[in-house]
């Protein structure tokens, strides 16, 4: 019963999209788990770029269905509109192609709000969220006050869910001294959703099984990474879902036994947006380096929010931390073509603290910050990357780099990126 984990094992933005797209031609079922439109998923095609924040990237390939899990929180105005640009860029979406768990939780515009409010009180210690009403959603389900889609299905009773939750949430909007809401027209707005959005809600777990039972391929597809988990990340700078693999079971709904491969998204280098910990963060020449200018779509600014995107050297401690938790099988690198020309390359291989080595950070990822990165160097490549094909095709040193993370991480790279566009990849079997 094949069931495989794309997840991202950095701060997220690590390619996951590119990754699920390549995997997605063999797949039946691409299903998002975590998270809501707080990710962004940047897939080139030819001369189409698709930026999707909800629905799964793998709807692009016309024999997939793209599933939203219940572990994942719904803006419905995000998703109505993702659906109409998919439909204007000719990719079609209709209920059979696009399946919604009725557990699923809503995010609601009173979330929203309730997001920037808190954010701004934050002050200096804000966590820099994207502000897509990601925490207070998921805080309304776990206080057992949250909104399923399944809601959605009785005109009546969406009505008075998103009247008493939008009052239930003014009170606190109002300790902020933020502004309030009308709770009669967010029920109006949500009532002509429930109309559209009806018949693509179902049992997704029942789906899910009846289709691996039958030997057909589900990939689950991860948002944000590992280092972003809430329980598993550098809290408190963390999301509020569990972007890693065993988040894609609950997420989903499906036993554990049918789990294949766990594939670890890593960027050839390390980056994170927003607040937090980040010990092989780097500022200057090569910073500017990585990060790019932002004129190409695949430079390091946020696809949700714009923000540049912090930068630095390859973290090995937090990979090995990553191949942990997730029970990693094996690692998809991306963006290896834009170390080209960098010379020397550095690596973190270990952290030292109060004179002692670590090759993981101890006690999880709470308190990074004393730790200090012990670095190897490796000589870089100057011949442009960008058309291998095939592992003899990279330069020697790019080679002995790839190695290199295998041999530190202990798990095999499988697949390496060279280019934003599909056919810019090397697979090693
Ligand atoms: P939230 O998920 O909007 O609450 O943001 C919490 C933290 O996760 C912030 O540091 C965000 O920048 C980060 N974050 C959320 N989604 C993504 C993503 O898709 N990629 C990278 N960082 C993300």
């Amino acid at each position: 019963m094949p069931l495989d984990i794309v997840v991202g094992a950095q701060w997220g933005d690590e390619g996951k999209g590119r990754v699920v797209d390549l995997l997605a031609s063999h797949a039946d079922f691409v299903c998002r788990y975590n998270g809501g439109d707080n990710a962004g998923h940047t897939v080139t095609v030819e001369d189409r770029t698709f930026k999707l924040h909800l629905i799964p990237s793998g709807i692009i390939h016309p024999n997939t269905v793209g599933v939203i899990g219940n572990g994942v929180v719904v803006n419905p105005t995000v998703l109505l509109e993702e659906i109409e640009n998919l439909r204007s860029s000719g990719i079609e979406v209709n209920p059979e192609r696009l399946r919604l768990s009725h557990a699923a939780h809503l995010i609601t515009p009173a979330h929203l709000a309730l997001d920037k409010a808190q954010e701004s009180a934050r002050g200096q210690d804000k966590i820099g969220t994207t502000l897509r009403g990601i925490g207070p959603a998921y805080t309304s389900k776990v206080a057992r006050q949250g909104i399923r889609l399944t809601t959605l299905l009785d005109s009546q009773a969406i009505s008075e869910a998103i009247q008493n939750h939008v009052r239930f949430v003014n009170q606190q909007l109002k300790a902020y001294a933020a502004e309030q809401l009308d709770p009669k027209i967010v029920a109006r707005e949500f009532g002509e959703y429930a109309q559209k959005l009806a018949p693509y809600i179902g049992d997704i777990s029942i789906l899910l099984a009846e289709a691996l039972s039958r030997g057909r391929k589900v990939l689950a597809e991860g948002a944000q990474g590992t280092l972003l988990d809430l329980d598993h990340g550098t809290y408190p700078y963390v999301t509020s879902s569990y972007p890693t693999a065993a988040g894609a079971l609950i997420g989903l709904g499906v036993g554990v036994g049918c789990v294949e491969r766990v594939i670890g998204v890593t960027k050839a280098f390390q980056t994170r947006v927003g607040s937090g910990p980040f010990p092989t963060e780097l500022q200057g020449e090569i910073a500017t380096r990585l990060r790019g200018t932002g004129e190409n779509p695949w430079d390091e600014f946020g696809t949700t929010t714009g923000r540049p995107r912090r930068v630095g050297w390859l973290d090995l401690p937090l990979l090995r931390y990553a191949v942990r938790i997730n029970g990693l099988t094996e690692l998809a690198l991306t963006k290896l073509d834009i170390l080209t020309s960098i010379d020397p390359l550095r690596i973190c291989s270990s952290y030292q603290r109060d004179a002692k080595t670590y090759l993981e950070p101890p006690y999880g990822l709470g308190d990074l910050s004393g730790f200090e990165p012990v670095y190897e160097e490796l000589p870089g490549w100057q011949a442009d990357v960008r058309n291998a094909q095939t592992w003899e095709d990279l330069p020697s040193e790019a080679r002995a780099y790839i190695l290199h993370i295998e041999e530190l991480s202990g798990i095999p790279v499988r697949l390496i990126s060279v280019g934003p566009e599909r056919n810019q990849v090397v697979e090693i079997s």
